[in-house]
């Protein structure tokens, strides 16, 4: 008994030193998004992969196709990605209109430099968010992502991140109009979003 309650508060206080942990599980931050329980979106404040400051009323009167992840993941991130630089391709000059936002969930290891590096890979109109660990945190909270690290090595610095993928369409005043999720084809996001740009700014 002792023992177990041992491991537990060390299992408590390692979540407690890594930073990035959240009071909410993966299944409770699921249920808030898929039923509606809670708003979605809001303020960020951030650093893009230029060093510039951004927040999210600079992107008012575009439309805003977010997604939360990392740069080291293996699959589901780049996958995703892809997928909204196709659908941006294939939108064509009305995607002037929306702007995609990848916002890093490890901003430890995705710095402002690194994402430069990584972000033109999908699209040149790519932008990659970064930040504090705090700011990072208010941005995943308020968007509903949940997100974990979780060591895979003996070292500090081996670990992966354990997140949820879904990619948010914003409209131009910033709020949440729905949710795309992992592995939806460019195709579908095109059909989705088009209506939505013909829509004009108030
Ligand atoms: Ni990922």
């Amino acid at each position: 008994m002792m023992r177990r309650a041992g491991a537990w508060l060390c299992a408590m206080l390692a979540l407690a030193c890594a930073g990035t942990a959240q009071a909410r599980s993966a299944a409770e931050t699921m249920d808030i998004l898929m039923w509606n329980r809670e708003p979605v979106g809001g303020a960020f404040e951030l650093i893009d992969q230029t060093g510039k400051a951004r927040s999210d009323r600079d992107f008012r009167g575009q439309l805003m196709l977010v997604y939360f992840g990392f740069t080291y993941c293996p699959d589901v991130c780049p996958t995703d990605l892809m997928a909204i630089g196709q659908a941006l391709e294939q939108l064509g000059p009305d995607a002037d209109a929306l702007q995609p936002v990848f916002i890093t969930l490890d901003p430890e290891r995705d710095t402002a430099g690194h994402l430069a590096e990584y972000v033109p890979m999908f699209h040149p109109r790519l932008l990659g968010l970064t930040g504090s660990l705090e700011a990072i945190g208010a941005a995943a909270e308020a968007y509903k992502v949940y997100f974990a690290k979780v060591p895979i090595g003996k070292d500090a610095g081996d670990y992966t991140v354990d997140h949820t993928s879904f990619i948010y369409l914003m409209d131009r005043d910033g709020k949440y109009l729905g949710f795309f999720p992992p592995g939806t084809s460019a195709e579908r996001m095109v059909e989705i979003i088009r209506p939505r740009l013909a829509v004009p700014s108030r």
